[in-house]
């Protein structure tokens, strides 16, 4: 990947109301990166979308295009194009003159209009559907109409507020592998927003997880899942048990009313930690030989695995298993050192 940063975002803080629902963000895109904002709902994704965009300005800090500082450069001199959250489609236009629209603006060849045009609505799946008027689409036609109608400009960076929100399972998935195929093939910056981390995990070069207005990490999928930065992002990203507990010294760990050895060190002695534990990583053994020992609550079929919840006194844990154990059996509990992860307790937001 060209190291090169396009877009960088540098101490934007942004209030509304008196509410800080962004607060210092840093952050940089390279040319030709797939990053994804990933995050709970109102966590501050769209605003910093439309901080991006334009089409927001942000109270404090820089947004620096290709070395320009661009704070008051109106949306339409950006070099971004915008699929917004709420797509607004012209509805006087048919389907076909919603894509067109901002070629025609360039004055570009009625021949290559046409030519590209076609190329679009095959690409979403909407072959046939040019002389429709939008009114008569479905949501989830719509927002396929609006994501053409951004990429038939062929924009430098594209702007994507969660634009497959309104589609079922498996057109999402299609979808997906299309963007991202027409990501590199096109060579377009894409900065992409979803909470869903799935969708985040398969399309993303980096991810930027947030959090109430902060960013919490920034990292490649694999960095994001396996190494996690602190227990929100550990349990947004997939799921874990967390734990309270309290730092030992070097490599022992206190939680759940136990003592377990772990990899971890450097927190000091005695100090409050968060503990992450993944459901998959809990061994069930026998009650004479488990760590801990607990009561079976609840057992669920998951398709691939049980997910079962089990009491162990003062906690309880979430085990993935593909053997079961019955509700009300009394089981041990084993998680090697490596499996435990340390994390400093997280800031509030
Ligand atoms: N124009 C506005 N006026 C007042 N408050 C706003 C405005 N725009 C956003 N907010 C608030 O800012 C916070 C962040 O909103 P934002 O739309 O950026 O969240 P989001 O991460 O995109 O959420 P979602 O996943 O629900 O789309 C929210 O609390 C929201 O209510
Ligand atoms: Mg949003």
């Amino acid at each position: 990947m060209e190291e090169q940063r396009l877009i960088t975002l540098e101490n934007i803080s942004k209030e509304f109301d008196g509410n800080t629902v962004l607060d210092n963000i840093n952050l940089y895109i390279r040319k030709n990166e797939f990053l994804t904002l990933l995050g709970p709902s109102g966590c501050g994704k769209t605003t910093t979308l439309r901080i991006i965009g334009g089409f927001e300005t942000a109270d404090t800090g820089k947004v620096i295009f290709d070395g320009k500082e661009i704070n008051d450069v109106p949306p339409y001199k950006r070099r971004v194009n915008t699929v917004f959250q709420k797509y607004a489609l012209f509805p006087h236009l048919n389907v076909r003159d919603n894509i067109a629209f901002g070629l025609k603006i360039k004055k570009m060849p009625k021949q290559e209009i046409n030519k590209r045009v076609d190329k679009m609505l095959d690409l979403v799946n909407l072959s046939g559907y040019g002389k429709r008027s939008v009114d008569s689409l479905s949501g989830g036609q719509q927002q396929r109409i609006a994501i053409a109608r951004a990429l038939v400009n062929e924009p430098e960076v594209l702007l994507l507020d969660e634009p497959l929100g309104a589609l079922d399972l498996k057109l999402r998935k299609e979808m997906q592998l299309e963007l991202k195929s027409m990501q590199q093939r096109l060579g377009i910056t894409f900065i992409y927003v979803t909470h869903d981390q799935e969708e985040a995990l398969t399309m993303s070069d980096t991810i930027v997880v947030m959090h109430g207005g902060h960013i919490q990490q920034i990292g490649t999928p694999k960095t994001i899942y396996d190494e996690p930065k602190n227990a929100f992002v550990a349990n947004f990203i997939g799921e874990s048990n967390i734990f309270k507990g309290t730092m030992v010294r070097d490599e022992l760990v206190e939680f759940c009313g136990q003592q377990f050895v772990c990899v971890d060190s450097g927190f000091g002695e005695n100090a409050p930690v968060d503990v992450v534990v993944r459901p998959e990583d809990v061994m069930l053994v026998g009650e004479d030989i488990g760590q801990v020992t607990g009561v079976i609550r609840s057992v669920l079929f998951k398709g691939v695995h049980y997910e079962m919840m089990i009491d162990t006194g003062n906690c309880v844990w979430k085990v993935h298993s593909t053997t079961m154990q019955p509700e009300g059996s009394r089981v041990g509990l084993n998680v090697v050192p490596f499996n435990i992860h340390i994390m400093h307790p997280m800031k509030e937001a």
